[in-house]
C-alpha cells in the first residue's frame, strides 16, 4: 500500500491572510484523516508564516493521526519539535527568502548537525526523515547519518512534466536513488510539486512508499473539494 501524506500548510496561509481563525487547520488535520489521508505534513517554518507552534502541538496531539513534522535545522525549532512529538519528522533546509522549499539539503556541509539531530529524534521513538535531491551520493550520506527514511524532492521532475519537457533523466536519477535508498533499508518518500499527472508516474516506482502533496491537492479542492481531491489521489496510487 503505498500511503499519501496531504500537506495542510496552505490552510493556514489561508487562515493567516485574514489574521483570524478560519479556516482551522486543525480541523483540516481531522477532515483529511477521515476522508482517507494515510497521515498529514506540516512545516513549521522559522518565520510561522503558515502553521504556527499552537498548530504544531494541537495537530500532534489529535489521537490516531500520524503527524509528519517538517522542520530545519534551526536549534529552536528542533526544540518545539522535540516538545510537540509529532510520530515522523522530516529535516528540510530553509531559506527564509524562498516561497518554498527550493532544493534537497546539503547533506555534506551540515552532516555533523543532521546527525545529532537525527539521534535525538530517534532516542524518542520518531522516524526520521531527510528531504533530499535525488543524488546517489545523498542517499549514501543518509544511510551513514541513521536516517529511517529520505524523501526526495520532486520539484525538477514536476516542473519538467508540467512544461512538457523531456523528463526521462530526472525520472531515470529518481528511479536509481529509489532502488539504491531501497537496497540499503531506507524508507523512499516523495514530495513536492505534485499533481495529478506527476504522482500518476512516480507511483510506477514500486520502492516509493509514501508520497507528500500540498498546495496542489489544496488548490484543486477549490474546484473539487478535498474529499474528491484525495480519493483521485488515493486511486492513483491503487494502480500504480
Ligand atoms: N514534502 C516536503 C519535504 C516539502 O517541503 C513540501 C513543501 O512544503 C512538500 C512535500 C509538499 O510540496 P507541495 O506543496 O508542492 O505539494
Amino acid at each position: 500500500m503505498i500511503r499519501l501524506g496531504v500537506n495542510i500548510d496552505h490552510v493556514a496561509t489561508l487562515r493567516n491572510a485574514r489574521g483570524e481563525l478560519h479556516p482551522d487547520p486543525i480541523k483540516a488535520a481531522k477532515f483529511v484523516k477521515k476522508i482517507g489521508a494515510d497521515s498529514i505534513t506540516i512545516h513549521l517554518r522559522e518565520d510561522r508564516r503558515h502553521i504556527n507552534d499552537k498548530d504544531a502541538k494541537k495537530i500532534c496531539q489529535i489521537k490516531n493521526l500520524p503527524v509528519n513534522l517538517e522542520i530545519s535545522t534551526n536549534y529552536r525549532i528542533v526544540k518545539v519539535a522535540l516538545k510537540v512529538k509529532p510520530s515522523f519528522i522530516c529535516i528540510v533546509p530553509e531559506n527564509r527568502k524562498e516561497i518554498t522549499t527550493e532544493g534537497g539539503l546539503n547533506l555534506k556541509k551540515n552532516s555533523f548537525k543532521i546527525k545529532k539531530i537525527i539521534s535525538k529524534f530517534k532516542k524518542e521513538n520518531i522516524r526520521t526523515s531527510l528531504f533530499i535531491n535525488p543524488s546517489v551520493d545523498d542517499i549514501k550520506i543518509s544511510k551513514k547519518l541513521g536516517s529511517d527514511c529520505v524523501e526526495i524532492h520532486t520539484g525538477k521532475l514536476s516542473n519538467l512534466i508540467k512544461s512538457k519537457k523531456d523528463y526521462s533523466n530526472e525520472l531515470n536519477r529518481i528511479k536509481k536513488c529509489s532502488i539504491l535508498a531501497d537496497n540499503l533499508s531506507i524508507e523512499v518518500h516523495a514530495g513536492h510539486g505534485l499533481d495529478y499527472k506527476t504522482t500518476k508516474v512516480l507511483s510506477k516506482i514500486k520502492q516509493i512508499k509514501e508520497f507528500n502533496i500540498g498546495h496542489y491537492l489544496i488548490g484543486e479542492s477549490i474546484f473539487y473539494g478535498l474529499k474528491n481531491v484525495i480519493k483521485n489521489f488515493k486511486e492513483i496510487l491503487k494502480k500504480k
